[in-house]
């Protein structure tokens, strides 16, 4: 059972008119078997979240903590904290020319692992990854994220979720960019990885549409670099209807 506890959570990245403060204070608590929702609007500071809890070295922590069952996750490099059992699908994937998807994946595996996967199963797991994602076998000799459409690159980023099988993922705006056939399939493969015994997953969106094939447990309004509101999915319809206005006001 895994729990990843964010703290008063304050984040500033450099500019060129100095320091901006872009997280002020987050505090979530994701456990294990949960799925939380985080909406908010553009520029609230959602991927900036995502960026500082996967460990990208443009973000300055300036306050508060994040620890998965209570190790300190901040204190941890970029590829500790995946063997610890974190995973982030990026906003805006990266494209990495010269490597194809097979050895992307296959030298993912076995750095979280320790050792190379038996190639017989991998094989097979890799293949009913990319079946399961509607992306065809010959996927898998493409370099990662180049030239792929933006619905490749979130399907990709959800077969990765299902082969490196986290205890934590944070999907940055899954949802974005996919039409209504890809979101089926890119929601379904939420929803298997969520079915497994004792995952917790972290759903950025700014959008309500993919909440209807994700079911959260809970909904947190984000807005100017804190939780602004928590609650059940019911919130997540009064944002349907209302929008962030009333939010967005309370925290100027
Ligand atoms: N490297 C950066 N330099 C300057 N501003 C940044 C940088 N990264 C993020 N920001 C600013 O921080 C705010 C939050 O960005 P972001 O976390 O991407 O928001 P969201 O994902 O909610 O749209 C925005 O105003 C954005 O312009
Ligand atoms: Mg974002």
């Amino acid at each position: 059972m895994s729990t990843l506890e964010i703290k008063d959570l304050a984040v500033s990245v450099k500019t060129d008119d100095g320091d901006k403060q872009i997280l002020k204070g987050v505090t979530l608590t994701i456990k294990a078997g949960e799925t939380h929702a985080i909406m908010g609007p553009n520029g609230s500071g959602k991927s900036t979240l995502a960026y500082s809890v996967a460990g990208h070295p443009k973000y300055d922590i300036t306050g508060g903590s994040v620890t998965l069952d209570g190790e300190d996750v901040l204190a941890m490099s970029v590829d500790e904290r995946a063997r610890a059992g974190l995973f982030l699908a990026m906003q805006y994937p990266v494209e990495v020319p010269g490597v194809s998807v097979s050895n992307f994946l296959r030298t993912a595996k076995t750095a979280l692992d320790g050792e190379a996967p038996k190639l017989r199963t991998w094989v097979k797991d890799v293949n009913k990854a990319l079946e399961d994602l509607n992306l065809d076998p010959s996927f898998g000799t493409r370099s990662v994220n180049e030239g792929f459409s933006g619905g490749e690159k979130k399907r990709h980023e959800i077969a990765q979720l299902e082969l490196l099988d986290p205890k934590v993922a944070v999907l940055d705006e899954t949802d974005s960019g996919l039409d209504i056939d890809a979101l089926k399939v890119v929601s379904d493969g939420v929803n298997r990885f969520r079915a497994k015994d004792g995952k917790g997953v972290l759903l950025i969106t700014h959008y309500t549409r993919i909440l209807r094939y994700i079911e959260p447990d809970f909904v947190h309004v984000f807005v100017d670099g804190r939780v602004a509101e928590s609650g059940g999915p019911e919130l997540a319809e009064e944002l349907e209807a209302n929008g962030y206005d009333k939010y967005l006001r309370a925290a100027v």
